[in-house]
Parts: structure tokens; C-alpha cells; sequence
């Protein structure tokens, strides 16, 4: 979609199933390279990031199905050591292909990958970790060309970085004897690519935990549920928290959710959680004090931007602290220009209650900005207008429609 139409001032209610996670299904299907077999993935979400994976591994000689949330992986032909450029320019997360590329073939070759704008996001831990198994790193006109297969030893990451945690994970298939993992980010992704792995054979522990280990194993296919996405889940959250509404959400993990209930709750919305999922009900809302970004289990940065457009009428003043990325108050122009009040000083938005917020023209910068767009025009009087609605496709699936059946006066072209 390239442009959002959205009419604000309607409370959403009703009840959604959440998707499976994004950030779960790409280091598991980069995984499926890493190891010849036949997979099959469950609660797939159908959105433009699984779609350009996909393609990506097509390319590498993979044979990929996707329908209504079923996707299936057969990777036992030869494949290919240099992922698509373009493609992998596309997605940050390609990167890991590199880890899973090095564990089956000893070689990869990639570019250097996009998918996003927050800021510089440098590979540094991810190539002197794989470095430290063993791996030849070189850089050549944009172009990352490693080589060698990993073998056993210690990487320390001095920062829990979930991209290189999954990275080296996935090289470590390969090697020649146990890795161990110090510093590991603690995310439930990295929990639920460990799981899936495990599920294949491998011998990983201590996911979820900072020390990982894994052993050499024989590896295998597998079939595997994918963790429901829980920013998809917080977004839908802040988007019922705005609006003053009243939302059901299934095929959660509300624990995962921890950080993001416990702001929701200090802003005044009662929550209640119940085997079958959990309900939101919204009326006006308070400032919930500081919000400070960091790595699990911390508020999650990919909550923010949704989380400021839920209490730019919050009565009174909200701190956000982002510690986890340089560049991530990209969205606050937009939100200013919505009539919030936000002052950003480095790392820290200070955003003012207002009693009111009216229409406006956006452009979408990011995925999560641009659902924070999104949120906070819902919540306002009038007509607003959101171009560059494309990154929305990136991270949720049916995203105009879902919101249509909440209630919501939404259009997209
Ligand atoms: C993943 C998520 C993203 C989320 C982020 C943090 C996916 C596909 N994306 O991104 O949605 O916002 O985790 O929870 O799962 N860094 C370095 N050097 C490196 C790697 C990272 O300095 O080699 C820095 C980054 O610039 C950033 C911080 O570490 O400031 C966190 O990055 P990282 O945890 O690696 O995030 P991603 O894996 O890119």
C-alpha cells in the first residue's frame, strides 16, 4: 500500500488474533539454509518481509510454499553462497544468512543488507564474533565475502545484540565443536529460533538466558509453530489505548508482553488476561511516568513509537528514554505535526499531554513510526492523510482490514 486514509475519533473495538512474529520467523527461515532437510512452519505471518525472504531463498536454490500461514522449506538440492544483492539489500535480516550460509557451505557472500533507516546499524559484533570462530571476513565494494567453516571456541558479545546473537547461533551449527555464547541477547525470538533448532537436532542451551551453548549435532528438518508476534500485539494494544477503546486479543504470550501491560496499566487501562487472551479497556488515560528502551526483558524499542502516539493525551508528562538505537524518535515530527507536544533532547522525548489532536499530512519513516502514525491519527479529530505507507507492509499483515473490522474509518490505496 502507498497511502493511508484514515478518519480519527472512533474507538476500536472487538477482537483480534494476533500474527505469528516477524522478528521470530526471519533468523528461523534464514535457519532452514543452514541446515539440508524438509520444514514446515506454522502461524507464518503473510507480510512483505516473509515474502522478500522467501524470494531470497529461491535464489539460493531452496524450494518455498506459503498459503494462509503455512510455509513450507525443502533445502536438500545444492545450494547457492551469494544471496540475491538486491534482495538482500532490502532486509536487514538477510544478514543472517551469513551464519547459516557458513554452517552449510563454509562460504557466504552477501551485500551489505537494508530494511530499515534507524540510524547507523553497524555489523560489528556480528562479523568479530564470527571471526573469533574462525571465519575470514573481508569487505569489497559493499560486498561481505567470508569464508571458512566455523570452529568451536568462546564469543564474548560486549552488547546483547539479537541480530548477532541469531547469527552466530546459526554458525554454530556448523562448527567443529561446542560454542559457547557469552552476552547473548535474551529475546523470546531468540528463544523460539533456539526451540526450532533444538527441534532439528541441534543441541542448544541456555536460550533465553545470556550463556548459550551448543554442542555439534547431526541436523534435520522439523516442523514448528512460530511465536505470535508480540509487537504486533503491543501495537494493536496502544492503538485500543489511544482511541479509548475496548479490544480482545488471542494467540498471545502476555508474559512476553510484560514491559509494554505494565506502561498500558500505570496509564489507567484495566487489562485482564485470560486463557483465552487478553482484554484491553481504555477510558481517559494518565501519564504512566518514564519509559526507558532496552534489551530484554526491558521495555522493547520496537514498542516506543506505537506507545508515544497511545499517550499523546495522556494527562500529564511521559519521559521516553531510547537506549537501544541511535535514530528512533524518526517518527516524532509527524506526531508533532498531529498537534502533540514532544521536545526530543539525544536520547530522550518528552511528550506533554494534550486534550486534543486533529488531522494532518504524514509520511511513514519506518515500520513501527509508521504504525505510530497510524495510532495517533486514529486518535484525532479529523481527516489525516499517511504516504510511504509501504513499510507498514514490511511488519503486518491485512493491517487496513483488521483495523476496519475494530471499527476503525481507514482507506488505503
Ligand atoms: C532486532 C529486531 C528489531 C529490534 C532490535 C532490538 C529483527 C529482524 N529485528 O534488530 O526489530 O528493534 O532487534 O530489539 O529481529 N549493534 C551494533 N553492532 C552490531 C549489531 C548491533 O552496534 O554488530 C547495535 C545496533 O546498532 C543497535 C543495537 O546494537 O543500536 C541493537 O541492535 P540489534 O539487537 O542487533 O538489533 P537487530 O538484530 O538489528
Amino acid at each position: 500500500m502507498n497511502t493511508i486514509y484514515i478518519t480519527g475519533g472512533r474507538p476500536l473495538a472487538g477482537t483480534l488474533a494476533v500474527q505469528g512474529s516477524k522478528n521470530a520467523v526471519l533468523p528461523i527461515l534464514a535457519a532452514t539454509a543452514a541446515i539440508p532437510g524438509r520444514f514446515v512452519l506454522t502461524n507464518c505471518p503473510s507480510i512483505r518481509d516473509v515474502a522478500v525472504t522467501q524470494a531470497l531463498l529461491e535464489g539460493l536454490g531452496l524450494a518455498v510454499r506459503f498459503a494462509e500461514g503455512l510455509m513450507t522449506v525443502d533445502s536438500r538440492g545444492s545450494i547457492r553462497a551469494a544471496p540475491d544483492p538486491t534482495l538482500a539489500g532490502k532486509l536487514r535480516s538477510s544478514v543472517l544468512l551469513l551464519g547459516a550460509l557458513l554452517a552449510r557451505l563454509g562460504q557466504a557472500e552477501i551485500s551489505l543488507p537494508g530494511g530499515c533507516v534507524l540510524g547507523e546499524r553497524p555489523l560489528d559484533l556480528h562479523l568479530t564474533g564470527l571471526e573469533q570462530l574462525g571465519v575470514r571476513v573481508r569487505c569489497e565494494e559493499g560486498r561481505l565475502l567470508c569464508q571458512g567453516k566455523p570452529t568451536g571456541g568462546t564469543v564474548i558479545l560486549p552488547y546483547p545484540s539479537v541480530g548477532a546473537t541469531e547469527n552466530l547461533l546459526l554458525a554454530a551449527l556448523g562448527a567443529s565443536g561446542p560454542v559457547r555464547l557469552i552476552g547473548a541477547a535474551q529475546e523470546p525470538e531468540i528463544r523460539d529460533l533456539a526451540a526450532f533448532l533444538n527441534g532439528c537436532g541441534a543441541r542448544i542451551t541456555g536460550a533465553g538466558t545470556p550463556c548459550l551453548r551448543i554442542e555439534p549435532a547431526p541436523l534435520h528438518g522439523t516442523v514448528h509453530r512460530v511465536l505470535p508476534d508480540r509487537m504486533e500485539a503491543a501495537t494493536w494494544l496502544c492503538a485500543a489505548a489511544a482511541t479509548g477503546g475496548a479490544l480482545t486479543l488471542t494467540n498471545l504470550l502476555p508474559d512476553q508482553l510484560r514491559p509494554v501491560l505494565d506502561v498500558l496499566r500505570s496509564a489507567g487501562c484495566e487489562i485482564t488476561e485470560s486463557k483465552q487472551g487478553l482484554t484491553l479497556r481504555a477510558g481517559p488515560l494518565r501519564a504512566p511516568g518514564t519509559v526507558i528502551t532496552g534489551p530484554h526483558p526491558a521495555f522493547p524499542t520496537d514498542a516506543q513509537a506505537p506507545m508515544m502516539a497511545a499517550l499523546l493525551r495522556a494527562n500529564g508528562v511521559t519521559l521516553f528514554q531510547e537506549t537501544v538505537f541511535s535514530d528512533r524518535f524518526r517518527h516524532v515530527p509527524a506526531l508533532r505535526a498531529l498537534g502533540a507536544q514532544i521536545e526530543v533532547r539525544g536520547d530522550l522525548a518528552r511528550v506533554r499531554g494534550v486534550c486534543a489532536l486533529h488531522g494532518a499530512e504524514l509520511s511513514a519513516t519506518d515500520l513501527r513510526g509508521g504504525a505510530a502514525m497510524v495510532i495517533a491519527a486514529l486518535s484525532a479529530h479529523g481527516e489525516s492523510v499517511i504516504h510511504e505507507a509501504w513499510h507498514l507492509d514490511r511488519g503486518y499483515g491485512n493491517f487496513i482490514e483488521r483495523l476496519q473490522q475494530l471499527g476503525a474509518e481507514i482507506t488505503a490505496q
